[in-house]
């Protein structure tokens, strides 16, 4: 009797194995009739219910991105530097050069010093590097759009990459010369934003469908996006001088104008430092806004892995952690070029993690 109930859920658990082998070829066959591109081999999915198939299109679209990601990132730390050096960020006779070719503008004086040779290198080697990048997008979105059958999903997001791109050569060749700190943060959120979408185009296809952590992603995205603008603000309005500490900061900012945080507004700078007093309450805003990235981050890094999104959670805790780190050092030690430089690039990196964080199951790509 044992012997023939035993018997009985053995061919019953073979059956379900079988139809659940051809329900997974059909699943396959049903995804290929809608590509049309073969599947390959693909890489183990990070969640067991997600199957995954790259078709040669997708391989080498994702290439494509990787490389477009390298690229960005390098015009990412190109036009960090020409925009700090121009400002005179850890220079020559520092503090006394800082922000002088602002200054002998708004004085009406000529222009003293011309560009220094590793500014003019790094200009050149931007404008390659930007074009090539450029020319990488319209790549990437005839290689989506031009074979049958167009693949919207990723093409809508290189669409929005060469948008983008053209927003920030538009930008570049119109107001590469204006003081005012809106442009400065147009130009390195388009640059961060650049580097987010590439990188979701060249990362894992389908992530596990996960609207909560998808949620706290987009609310610590939409903060480090507000933290950005203010990080910019403050190298933008030449605030590195106006204070040291924190408790300095928030003691120097109680003279200070809400002016100060008016990105629209063109910093007046005095002719002895600190050069601009009121950026201390600029350094205040964006040292104590930290908190509450870290607030909404923090549990959103912890909590990835276990929702099948280990690779972004541990990369958002890692940037999260050297970040904060640079910017105790850039407070602690006062201006720095490659202090400044880092804390930049990793300011990019965190945004891009915290945006793939921000994707679903079949959502965008
Ligand atoms: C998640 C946290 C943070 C993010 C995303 C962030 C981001 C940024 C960004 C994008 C910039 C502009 C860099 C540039 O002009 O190229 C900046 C500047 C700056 N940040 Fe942060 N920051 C963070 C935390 C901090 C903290 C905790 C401190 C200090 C305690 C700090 C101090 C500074 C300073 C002093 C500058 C101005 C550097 C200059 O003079 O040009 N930041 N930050």
């Amino acid at each position: 009797m044992k012997l023939n109930q035993d018997k009985k859920a053995q061919f019953t658990d073979r059956c379900h194995a079988a139809a659940r082998a051809q329900s997974s070829r059909m699943d396959a066959r049903t995804n290929m009739a809608n590509d049309r591109d073969l599947p390959s081999p693909a890489a183990p999915p990070e969640h067991p219910a997600v199957v995954v198939h790259h078709g040669p299109r997708l391989i080498i679209l994702r290439r494509m991105a990787w490389v477009c990601t390298a690229l960005v990132l390098m015009v990412i730390c190109l036009s960090a530097f020409i925009r700090l050096s121009r400002a005179g960020l850890s220079c020559h006779y520092w503090p006394h050069c800082y922000g002088q070719s602002l200054l002998e503008l708004q004085q009406g004086l000529p222009a003293s010093g011309g560009e220094n040779e590793a500014t003019a290198l790094a200009r050149l080697a931007h404008r390659i590097v930007a074009s090539t990048a450029l020319l990488l997008v319209i790549g990437m979105v005839l290689v989506c759009v031009t074979t049958r059958p167009v693949r919207w999903r990723e093409g809508r997001v290189a669409l929005a990459l060469l948008a983008l791109a053209l927003f920030l050569a538009v930008l570049g060749r119109w107001s590469s010369n204006s003081p005012l700190p809106a442009v400065a943060m147009g130009n390195l959120l388009g640059g961060f934003a650049m580097l987010a979408l590439c990188w979701r185009l060249a990362w894992h296809p389908d992530p596990p469908d996960t609207p909560r952590l998808r949620a706290w992603a987009g609310l610590g995205l939409a903060l480090l996006i507000c933290q950005v603008l203010l990080g910019t603000l403050v190298s933008a309005s030449y605030a590195a001088t106006s204070c040291n500490s924190l408790a300095d900061c928030i003691a120097a900012s109680h003279t200070a104008s809400w002016q100060a945080l008016n990105p629209w507004r063109e910093p007046v700078l005095a002719s002895t430092p600190p050069l601009n007093a009121s950026g201390a309450l600029v350094q205040t805003v964006h040292r104590m806004a930290s908190l509450f990235v870290v607030l909404v981050l923090l549990p959103v890094g912890l909590a990835a892995p276990g929702q099948g999104r280990r690779g972004p959670g541990l990369l958002l805790l890692l940037f999260l952690a050297v970040e904060l780190a640079l910017g105790l050092l850039l407070a602690g030690n006062g201006a720095s070029l490659p202090l400044t430089l880092a804390h930049n690039l990793i300011a990019a990196l965190l945004l891009a993690t915290a945006f793939e964080l921000t994707r679903g199951a079949g959502v965008g790509t």
